[in-house]
């Protein structure tokens, strides 16, 4: 396992831009709630991942879901699944969508990188921290990493890209993203200390006339049981 690292590029002044970035983008979700659904709702591979953890976690597990959405699929699916399910999301209109949509589920506003809760047996990121810069992605995976329990999973999902916080249209919406090629993926959950347990890969098209193909990178991680010298 690669050894567990901050990104050196984390310094104290960069707080106030990715506070400011992350605010504007917290409001782009609040305008794509319906939209994003229609587009982006039949994903099979991500359902496949939510059964992966559920199997893997049993029933009552306390399973963390960064940036819920609508809740829908995933927060819906483990909470089906018997697990207990926390979701927190940037948008407050996407916070409302989930909380009707899986009343069973403690969903609240919360950036990820505010995130103070611990003692998750594991977590999910399913296409919400491509909104971060790349700095802002290993500062979140280091959030994630003292959120979960040693020898529990993360389970995050990308679309396959080499962009560090670059403007787009995203369903006519201006958004900035960040992505990594496979690879590089895998990189940046080991330095945050977690161990790939799997990588998926998928072509996905949205269901939109105007929306190119993408590749969707599904990596498996898991924080090791102990410290590295007893792994
Ligand atoms: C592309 S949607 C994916 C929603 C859901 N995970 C799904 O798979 O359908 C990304 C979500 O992440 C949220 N998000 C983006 N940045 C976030 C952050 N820093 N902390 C928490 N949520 C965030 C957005 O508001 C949005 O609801």
């Amino acid at each position: 396992m690669a050894e567990r690292q901050l990104d050196p590029s984390l310094d104290a002044g960069q707080a106030p831009y990715l506070a400011q970035q992350r605010a504007s983008q917290s409001l782009v979700f609040d305008q794509l709630v319906k939209r994003y659904a229609m587009a982006y709702g039949d994903r099979p591979e991500q359902i496949r991942a939510g059964t992966w953890l559920a199997e893997h976690l049993g029933p009552g597990a306390r399973v963390l879901d960064v940036g819920c959405g609508t809740g829908v699929p995933t927060a819906r699916q483990l909470v089906n699944a018997g697990l207990q399910v926390v979701g927190i999301d940037i948008s407050a209109a996407m916070v409302s969508a989930a909380a009707a949509a899986v009343p069973e589920a403690v969903i609240y506003n919360c950036d990820v990188l505010n995130l103070t809760e611990t003692g998750f047996d594991g977590a999910v990121a399913f296409f919400s921290l491509l909104m971060l810069p790349r700095s802002g992605i290993a500062q979140a995976l280091s959030v994630l990493y003292e959120a979960i329990k040693p020898g529990g999973y993360l389970l995050i999902s990308m679309v396959e890209a080499d962009l560090d916080d670059v403007p787009v249209k995203f369903l006519d919406t201006d958004v900035r993203v960040s992505g990594y090629q496979r690879d590089a993926l895998c990189g940046v959950v080991e330095q945050a200390g977690f161990g790939i347990v799997d990588m998926r890969v998928v072509a996905y098209t949205p269901a939109v006339a105007q929306a190119d193909p993408e590749i969707h990178l599904y990596a498996f991680a898991r924080r090791p049981h102990g410290d590295r010298e007893s792994e």
